[in-house]
């Protein structure tokens, strides 16, 4: 079977960027990260052989260093690692941390903070928490339709979101809120994988998207391959393909979320060549 791998696929700056900073603070000792340093198990499991280990709260922590991941934490959070003396490595992609500032900016001015994305997504609570107490999350128009907006509201975007989700809340808020202040803080790792992903759906006859079950940029890959109507999976790896899916089909095509590796893209590319 043929195979194409859309123009842009797997890791963008802010993985490879936390990845160089970690795998650089692993060559002087252990550590650990709060939570996954990315969303991809296979990283996150070859990290742990290179003596970087994830923990789920501050309170497992034993190396004395910890990593904040690319996706971000909590204020509360980083200021609990300050209070245990722990040594903070941040990997906080800095597109991340402008959201964060994004969003403080508009508190401190008076807005009442929309975050577009999900939230019980580490990275919308991370945003959350710069964004004052009367911060909410929302995931669909309608969440927002049924409230009554008193006051300014701020938008802001979890960096993986997709554009149209974002631009359908701004106008729905716009709808009834006194005035609204929007910034699309999606970032444009996502936004460039998202136009290769669609373009590449409407020219193959199915599509593999390639990333990590909690990757919340892999699953909007696989929503817009999905709405193009063509067969389209989401697998973590190579082995999770079956014959079946493939049977007729001439063209797949392959996209992957910013935390999928190269190494496994070309596994997955390797395997549907050789059906
Ligand atoms: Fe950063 Fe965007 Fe990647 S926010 S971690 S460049 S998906």
């Amino acid at each position: 079977m043929k195979v194409i791998i859309a123009d842009h696929a797997g890791f963008c700056f802010g993985v490879k960027r936390a990845l160089e900073k970690v795998i650089k603070a692993s060559a002087s000792g252990p550590l650990e990260t709060l939570g996954p340093l990315i969303h991809n198990p296979q990283v996150v499991a070859k990290l742990a052989e290179s003596n970087v280990y994830s923990v789920e709260s501050l309170d497992e922590a034993k190396t004395g260093r910890i990593v904040f991941p690319s996706h971000g934490v909590t204020n509360d959070l980083r200021e609990l690692a300050i209070k245990k003396g722990l040594t903070v490595i941040d990997a906080a992609c800095p597109f991340v941390t402008k959201v964060h500032k994004r969003a403080r900016d508009l508190a401190k001015s008076g807005y009442i903070v929309v975050v577009v994305g999900d939230k019980n997504h580490s990275e919308v609570r991370g945003i959350l928490s710069a964004a004052g107490s009367s911060a909410l999350a929302v995931s669909s128009p309608n969440e927002v339709r049924e409230k009554t907006w008193k006051s300014k509201v701020g938008v802001v975007a979890q960096t993986t979101q997709l554009s149209e989700r974002f631009a359908q809340v701004v106008a729905a808020i716009a709808e009834t809120a006194p005035e609204i202040r929007a910034f699309n803080t999606i970032c444009y790792a996502t936004l460039d994988r998202q136009r290769a992903a669609l373009e590449l759906a409407r020219n193959v006859d199915i599509m593999f998207i390639v990333g990590g079950r909690n990757s919340a940029n892999t699953a909007r890959l696989y929503e817009i391959c999905k709405q193009v109507g063509i067969p389209a999976y989401h697998v973590e790896t190579a082995s999770e393909i079956s014959e079946e899916w493939v049977t007729g089909k001439k063209t797949a095509g392959v996209t992957a979320g910013a935390s999928t590796p190269d190494w496994i893209i070309a596994e997955v590319r390797n395997k549907l060549e050789s059906m």
